[in-house]
C-alpha cells in the first residue's frame, strides 16, 4: 500500500558535482527542475558525498566541478527565489541520518540495488568494492527521507534508488512508529482536531479501513495535511492511524520519472561525458559549430550526391529536439533526395544551440564575476535545509531512544 508523504508538496533531486554539465543534463534534468519549481516546494542538492563514494581517488574534480554546477543551475533558470538549493556536506545531518538508518537495513538489500554491481562492472577501471559504494542507495534514502519528500525526479537509473528508501521508511516506521498506548495517543489527537474535523476524520477512516474507498484515505490525507492545531507527533499519528499501522515518522516517497531526454550526442549514443559526445553548457560558440559540424551523419552519404537516411544519421536526432515541422520536411526531403549536403543540414542546428547557450552563457558570465553572489544562495539554501534538516534528525534519535537531553 502507498503509504502517503505528509508532504507530498515537497520535491527533492540531487546530481552529482563529477564535471561540466551538457546539453544531456539541461534536456533532461534541468529543464524538468526549471519546471517543478514553480509548482512544488523544490530542494535541490549537490550531492558531494555520493560523488565521492565513485571518486575518492580523484576527489579534485569534485571541488573543481561544485561551483560550476551550481552556477549552470542558476544560469539555465534553476530559481534560488523557489527552490532550495544546498551542498549535501553543509547539512552534516544526512552523514547522521545514513548512519542511523544503516543500523536498521538489511545488507541484502543493498546487494541487490541493481547499480551496485552494474556500476562496478560499467566502471573497471575504479575500485568500488567499498563500503561506501555499498551504501550509495542507502545515503540517497537518508537524503530523500531528511526532507520527507513526497516526489523526487530521477531518470529510470535511480528509480530503484527509491523504491528502496521506500523499503526502509517502511521499516523504520514499523520498528519506531509503535509506541506503547499508540491508539489512545491517536483517539487523543483525533478530538484535538475539533469536533467538526474529528467527526470527519473518523468517517472517512472508517469508509476507508472498512470498505477500502481510497477516496476517502486522500481526502482525510488531505484533512489532516490543513491541521494546524495538532503537533507533528501528533500528525504523524493519525497518518499511521488512518492505514491501521503506527505512527509515521518517514513518509515513503515516489519517484517521478523524468521524460528520457530526447537529446542525443554528437554520435547518436545518449549524451555522457564518458562516451566523449557532448556539448556543455559552457562550450564556446565556435567550438559547438566545430563539434557539429564534425559530427558524423548517414555513413552512406559518402559523396553529396549520394542519397542518405535521416533515420540513420544522429543530426537528425537533433533537428527532432530543435527543428519546426518545416525544417524536419526540408532535411527528410533533402537527404533523400541528396537534395542538400550534410553541412548544409546542420546549418539549421548550429543555429539553434547557439541560439539556446547564448543567454546561458551570458548568465553564466555574470555569476562568475560575482562569486559572493553564488556563495550567499548556496549558504542561504544549505541554512534553510539544514532547519528543515534538524528536526527531522531530532525526531529520530527521539524514536530510537537517542535523547538524553
Ligand atoms: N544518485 C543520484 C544520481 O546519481 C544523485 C542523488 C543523490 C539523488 N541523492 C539523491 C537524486 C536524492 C535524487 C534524490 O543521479
Ligand atoms: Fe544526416 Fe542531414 Fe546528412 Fe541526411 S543530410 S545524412 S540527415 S546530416
Amino acid at each position: 500500500m502507498n503509504s502517503i508523504s505528509n508532504k507530498q508538496h515537497r520535491v527533492l533531486s540531487g546530481m552529482r558535482p563529477t564535471g561540466a554539465l551538457h546539453l544531456g543534463h539541461y534536456h533532461g534534468v534541468l529543464k524538468n527542475w526549471i519546471k517543478l519549481q514553480h509548482e512544488y516546494e523544490c530542494y535541490f542538492f549537490v550531492a558531494d558525498w555520493h560523488a565521492l563514494t565513485t571518486h575518492y581517488e580523484d576527489s579534485q574534480i569534485i571541488q573543481d566541478s561544485v561551483w560550476d554546477m551550481v552556477i549552470d543551475w542558476l544560469a539555465v533558470g534553476v530559481n534560488p527565489g523557489s527552490a532550495t538549493l544546498f551542498i549535501q556536506s553543509r547539512v552534516p545531518e544526512h552523514a547522521e541520518l545514513h548512519l542511523l538508518l544503516s543500523m536498521m537495513t538489511p545488507l541484502s538489500w543493498l546487494e541487490r540495488v541493481p547499480s551496485y554491481k552494474d556500476q562496478q562492472l560499467k566502471l573497471k577501471e575504479r575500485d568500488l568494492s567499498t563500503y561506501g559504494f555499498l551504501g550509495y542507495p542507502l545515503l540517497q534514502s537518508a537524503d530523500i527521507l531528511m526532507y520527507k519528500a513526497g516526489l523526487v525526479p530521477v531518470g529510470e537509473d535511480q528509480v530503484a534508488h527509491v523504491e528502496l528508501t521506500r523499503e526502509v521508511a517502511r521499516r523504520f516506521n514499523h520498528l519506531y512508529g509503535r509506541e506503547p498506548g499508540f491508539e489512545q495517543r491517536a483517539e487523543e489527537a483525533v478530538k484535538k482536531m475539533g469536533k467538526k474535523n474529528a467527526k470527519l476524520y473518523n468517517n472517512l477512516r472508517k469508509a476507508y479501513q472498512e470498505q477500502g474507498d481510497a477516496e476517502a484515505l486522500d481526502k482525510a490525507r488531505a484533512l489532516l495535511e490543513t491541521q494546524q492545531n495538532i503537533t507533528l507527533g501528533d500528525k504523524e499519528r493519525l497518518f499511521g492511524y488512518l492505514e491501521g499501522g503506527g505512527r509515521i515518522i518517514l513518509p515513503e516517497p515516489e519517484s517521478l520519472l523524468t521524460p528520457a531526454s530526447k537529446m542525443p550526442g554528437l554520435d547518436g549514443q545518449k549524451m555522457s561525458k564518458s562516451y566523449g559526445n557532448i556539448i556543455s553548457l559552457r562550450e564556446d560558440p565556435d567550438q559547438v559549430e566545430k563539434k557539429l559540424r564534425t559530427m558524423p551523419t548517414d555513413p552512406a552519404r559518402v559523396r553529396k550526391t549520394d542519397p542518405g537516411t535521416p533515420e540513420k544519421c544522429p543530426v537528425w536526432n537533433l533537428h527532432q529536439v530543435y527543428s519546426d515541422e518545416e525544417t524536419c520536411h526540408w532535411v527528410q526531403e533533402g537527404c533523400r533526395s541528396a537534395g542538400i549536403g550534410c553541412i548544409e543540414c546542420k546549418g539549421p542546428i548550429i543555429d539553434a544551440v547557439r541560439k539556446e547557450l547564448e543567454p546561458i552563457h551570458q548568465r553564466a558570465q555574470e555569476f562568475e564575476a560575482d562569486h559572493e553572489q553564488v556563495r550567499n544562495i548556496i549558504n542561504e539554501g544549505s541554512e534553510r535545509a539544514r532547519d528543515v534538516a534538524k528536526q527531522t534528525i531530532t525526531e529520530v534519535r527521539q524514536v530510537m531512544g537517542l535523547d538524553y537531553s
